[in-house]
């Protein structure tokens, strides 16, 4: 009887685990948490690139790409980038051809949001049409405290530690990256339908340098 019961448990978290990833989500694999060049060498390459090949990034590439960005690093779930009092209040939106996605760290899954490609809305140069993907550090200001100055201040810190993280990433696998504060924010945060308080601070555009 015990044994059927757990059974019944196990097999009802599965099917509620299902139920949460739908098939437009994409299930990123484990990130590849060694390898790649050294930091010194990472940090001797980084460097902004505006030259984009429109090849779709492999999964795997992604995977490793939203790890350095906000990935769990820890059995405690604190992230490769540091975050005020560790209050985690920056979420990072993914735009590629097939739609906009939200990533969950947690899962490591980018959740799919809208099939449109909004590419477009993520900078006022060129080239966010033409980048596979293009992410969105997007922060949630009262949730950093109710001290503008400070929200403002932590927000814009907390996309440089990530944006920096992606740079070193991309210097390590050989892509092309530029950090952008060039957006038109009110309309960014419209079409990625932000609650109130939550504020698009930078973009960044990644993917195969153009040949
Ligand atoms: C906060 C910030 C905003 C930036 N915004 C843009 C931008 O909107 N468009 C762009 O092409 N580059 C942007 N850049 C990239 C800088 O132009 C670039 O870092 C600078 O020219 C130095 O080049 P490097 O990154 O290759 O060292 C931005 C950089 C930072 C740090």
């Amino acid at each position: 009887m015990k044994k059927a019961l757990t059974g019944c448990v196990v097999a009802v978290a599965a099917l509620t685990a299902l139920w949460n990833v739908s098939a437009q989500d994409i299930k990123l694999p484990p990130p590849q948490k060694t390898g790649g060049k050294s930091l010194m060498e990472c940090m001797t390459l980084r460097k902004s690139s505006r030259n984009f090949d429109p090849k779709a990034l492999p999964s795997q590439i992604l995977s490793n790409l939203m790890y350095a960005a906000d990935g769990i690093n820890r059995k405690d779930g604190r992230k490769t980038v540091p975050t005020a009092r560790n209050f985690q209040p920056q979420t990072i939106y993914v735009a590629m051809a097939s739609g906009l996605y939200l990533y969950e760290p947690k899962t490591h899954t980018l959740k799919q949001i809208s099939k449109d490609d909004v590419r477009k809305y993520f900078g006022s140069q060129p080239f966010h049409k033409v980048a596979p993907v293009d992410l969105v550090y997007v922060g949630d200001l009262p949730r950093i405290g109710s001290n503008q100055a400070e929200q403002a201040l932590y927000a814009g810190n907390h996309a440089g530690y990530a944006s920096q993280n992606v740079y070193l990433y991309a210097a390590s696998e050989g892509l092309a990256t530029v950090v952008c504060g060039m957006l038109d924010r009110r309309q960014l945060a419209k079409i990625l339908k932000l609650r109130k308080g939550q504020w698009p601070i930078y973009s960044q555009p990644v993917g195969y340098p153009a040949k």
